[in-house]
């Protein structure tokens, strides 16, 4: 339904963040091709669609399509006010910057972050295209919610061209804490960009602290309680930001639908007896990412495989590793490394009828991803830091009849919430493979208590609650903390 709304529409509540939820398709007539677009990958996707499939609102984001001007269309339901982007601007803000400079200083330097000043002239531009687009769209006093890391500059350029709007911003991945965040040559900058925001989500307690520790110690801004007070050259108070963790989460109806489907219901039947009706299904479902600690499951795997403690003919791991920032170095070398280990893995353990590790690197459907789920008696989500993890959200959820077993990374923020999973540091090689056998055999009482325990938590905690609580807090009337 491609509906277009008269030029020079306003909003009054719209969303930001540097993807659309559908990126324009290059390969055409594929399965996922719906009229040169399809559905853009990673979890923030995932949690907004179904908000903005309901909101009377606009999403604003970055097409996919480098050097393409696109004019405001409306898909399944959503009003998308694309933003152009250049190749220049792909290389150096989402590649460079973004994806080479932010992701990983925030997520523990797990791979060096590099820093190169021409990409962050071009992050200062880039924030500041969003930003106009936002202004020229956005009603007076509209509510204005900008999205994660590419975006930090945009609550500050908002609050000075447009006063009158409210503005709140989330963050989907970690906050470093202060000692690592200090690596950032621009760490002022990226404070003062985000207290622009009056109200600021991150995934955990934790990551908000982070953050409010780092605006005392770079900014000198007082911080009290969950308020950060910005102050001017005289030192008042110019602007009261707040900082508060809201936990994301998932759609819970459509998955548990989708697991109760009969047709899909059958389709993991028939994806367990494609892989030979092992006894055992493990999985793992991932972008295709150095976070993620896929190389680290492998390694666990390949051992308990080597030790004879798992044999090729009872149980087969299904990873699914969906293509992600193919053109990031880093990403590059990862999968190489990942192809390459799985290669020798199965040369070394296959047999003519048995594979031990079925390597998918394709993104599927969602039917098809909670087949997969269903099909799955183990789900690996084994990340080395994870802003939150909604793969583990969607598996749980998926597993309507309360059989499965859940290992989950305690470096993910799903796993403040899901304490029932079978915990595990995934640096320690021999805790990750005990906490795998300990899964392939969990008794089905004691699996039962866990996954029941982790489904409660879910279905009083879905995608919904996540932003009405965010959205509640920010048109919340602000009462300065002394305290
Ligand atoms: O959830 C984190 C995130 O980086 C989102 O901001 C992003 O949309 C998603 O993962 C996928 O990454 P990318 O847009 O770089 O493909």
């Amino acid at each position: 339904a491609s509906k277009r709304r008269p030029a020079g529409t306003k909003f009054d509540f719209m969303v930001v963040s540097n993807r659309l939820p559908v990126d324009r398709c290059t390969s055409e007539g594929t399965e996922d091709d719906d009229g040169g677009w399809r559905r853009s990958p990673g979890g923030l996707v995932t949690a907004l669609a179904p908000l903005m499939t309901k909101a009377d609102g606009a999403w604003v984001g970055w097409h996919g399509a480098p050097d393409e001007t696109v004019r405001p269309f409306s898909h399944e339901g959503m009003d998308l006010v694309p933003v152009q982007l250049s190749s220049d601007d792909v290389e150096l803000y989402y590649e460079g910057f973004s994806n080479a400079t932010l992701w990983p200083l925030y997520h523990d330097v797990i791979a060096p972050p590099e820093f190169h000043r021409a990409w962050w002239d071009s992050y200062r531009k880039v924030n500041r295209k969003f930003a106009d687009a936002v202004s020229r769209h956005a009603a007076d006093g509209a509510t204005i919610w900008v999205q994660d890391y590419q975006l930090q500059l945009v609550p500050r350029l908002l609050r000075e061209a447009r006063p009158d709007l409210r503005i709140g911003f989330f963050n989907h991945i970690p906050f470093p804490p202060p000692e690592i965040f200090a690596q950032l040559p621009w760490r002022k900058e990226i404070i003062d960009g985000l207290l622009g925001a009056d109200l600021l989500g991150f995934q955990r307690p934790s990551d908000a602290g982070n953050f409010m520790r780092s605006a005392r110690r770079f900014l000198g801004a007082s911080v009290k309680q969950q308020q950060v007070h910005v102050k001017g050259p005289d030192g008042a108070i110019t602007h009261i930001a707040r900082a508060q963790a809201f936990p994301i989460s998932i759609a819970v109806e459509q998955i548990s639908d989708l697991a109760k489907n009969p047709a899909i219901i059958e389709r993991s039947r028939q994806i367990r007896e494609d892989l030979g009706n092992p006894k055992t299904v493990l999985l793992g479902v991932d972008r295709l990412d150095y976070t993620k600690g896929i190389r680290h499951r492998l390694k666990a795997y390949e051992e308990l495989l080597d030790e004879g403690l798992i044999k090729v003919e009872d149980a087969t791991l299904i990873q699914v590793a969906s293509p992600s920032r193919e053109r990031v170095e880093q990403y590059r070398l990862l999968r190489e490394e990942i192809e390459g280990t799985v290669g020798h893995i199965n040369g070394t353990y296959d047999t003519i009828q048995n594979t031990a590790v079925r390597y998918l690197h394709h993104s599927y459907p969602v039917e098809e991803m909670v087949a997969l789920y269903l099909a799955a008696d183990v789900m690996l989500v084994t990340a080395l830091r994870d802003g939150m993890n909604l793969v583990a959200k969607e598996y749980v959820t998926a597993r309507t009849q309360d059989t499965g077993a859940l290992i989950l990374s305690e470096f993910t923020g799903a796993a403040d919430q899901l304490k029932q999973a079978l915990l595990i540091n995934p640096h320690d090689i021999d805790g990750m493979k005990n906490a795998i056998m300990r899964a392939v055999n969990l008794p089905v009482r004691e699996a039962r208590r866990r996954m029941k325990g982790m489904r409660k938590q879910i279905l009083t905690h879905d995608v919904d609650h996540w932003s009405a609580d965010f959205l509640g807090a920010l048109n919340e009337k602000v009462v300065r903390d002394d305290s």
